[in-house]
């Protein structure tokens, strides 16, 4: 996404406390035209507290929230220009599709006929214009929440948010909304902010990922970044698989673990995290230039393509995803032979 495209959302140093228990204690971050922000954390974290103090339906603490340069954080909800899409859709079950699409636009004053084309240009958008007569009870899952994103952007909002609008639906429906969403979000050029708490989900649709953990911000970054360099412990194991080593790196270019395993490493001596992802354990004829470990395989999960092991040197635990020959199939109690790609050894501050 263009670093030159205007800041849309803009929160600035946003606390929310309930009573004496603070639940976000400072957020910012700028959202820019156009950009699809996730908010990533487990449940618990805040990501819907952040979202609702955007939407205007919970004030916070202390901070400012800007839309487009303005400061609306004493601005009511209804006068926001935000469109929402809530996790249980809230369509209203006694109107029909189009009906609950053109509910916003009567509130607003739109014309009657300026309102018909819209509706028949949003419904076409989510391509249920079949439906438009149907109540939600008549739909399935995803078509509802189809007619909920219509109707959230049928008032051409500055931007759409959507907490964890995939969660009440089945895996691979999931999957497929999710590549309408990222079209649909795309073709409009809508800026969007979007709650959820599976990783999976925010890699795959997000130009940028906020990664949250009890209502701070661990890091932000594409997903490329946040997966190939997690700033933190915390990013590292929430987002995809990953082997943890505690230990030091001496002299610049040893790391070393408390139990004595030790990698060729260049980087800044002390106390560190060594992050290991699992395709960045290999069999040691893959790399003959670097130096090999004997392993012992603990586990071992057959996943189709890969085998996912999982190793053990001295106290170290390391997960290798590989592939094997049939009938060589890797067996839990046997030894290994592997390499740590230096390529793919990442650090992070050590956890005390
Ligand atoms: N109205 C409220 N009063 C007190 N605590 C609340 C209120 N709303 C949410 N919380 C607490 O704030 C924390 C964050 O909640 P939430 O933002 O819903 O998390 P998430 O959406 O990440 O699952 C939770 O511990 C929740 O119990
Ligand atoms: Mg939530």
């Amino acid at each position: 996404m263009s670093g030159l495209r205007e800041i849309i959302v803009c929160f600035r140093n946003v606390r929310k406390d309930y009573g004496a228990t603070t639940i976000v204690p400072d957020f910012s971050l700028d959202v820019r035209r156009g950009e699809l922000v996730c908010l990533l954390g487990p449940s618990g974290c805040g990501k819907t507290t952040t979202l609702r103090m955007l939407a205007g339906f919970i004030s916070p603490t202390s901070g400012e929230i800007l839309i487009e340069g303005q400061d609306v954080t004493r601005v009511p909800a209804y006068r926001r220009d935000v469109g929402i899409v809530f996790q249980n859709y809230a369509l209203f079950p006694h109107m029909t599709v189009a009906k609950n699409v053109e509910y916003g636009l009567v509130s607003i004053g739109m014309r009657r006929e300026e309102r018909a084309d819209r509706v028949q240009e949003m419904l076409l958008r989510v391509e249920l214009q079949q439906l438009a007569a149907r109540y939600p009870r008549e739909l399935s899952g995803g078509q509802q929440q189809r007619v909920a994103l219509a109707r959230a952007l049928a008032l051409q909002p500055k931007v759409l948010l959507l907490d964890e609008p995939f969660s009440n639906l089945d895996a691979q429906l999931r999957a497929r909304l999710r590549e309408d969403l990222r079209n649909l979000i795309r073709n409009l050029e809508m800026t969007t902010l979007f709650v959820t708490h599976d990783q999976e989900e925010a890699l795959t649709l997000a130009d940028r990922i906020v990664v949250m953990n009890k209502g701070a911000v661990e890091q932000v970054g594409s997903p490329e970044e946040i997966y190939d360099a997690p700033a933190t412990w915390y990013v590292a194991q929430f987002i995809g698989q990953c082997s943890l080593l505690e230990g030091q790196i001496l002299d610049g270019t040893l790391f070393r673990t408390d139990d004595g395993l030790t990698l060729p490493v260049s980087g800044q001596a002390g106390k560190t995290t060594a992050i290991i992802r699992p395709e960045g354990v290999k069999k040691a004829h893959e790399m003959p230039a670097v130096p090999s470990q004997r392993a012992t395989i603990e586990a071992s999960d057959y996943h189709g393509a890969l085998t996912r092991l999982h190793l053990r040197i001295g106290a170290s635990k390391l997960i290798m995803d590989s592939q094997f020959p049939v009938g060589q199939k890797p067996i839990p109690g046997e030894q290994i032979d592997i390499v740590i790609d230096p390529g793919g050894l990442r650090f992070v501050p050590a956890l005390q």
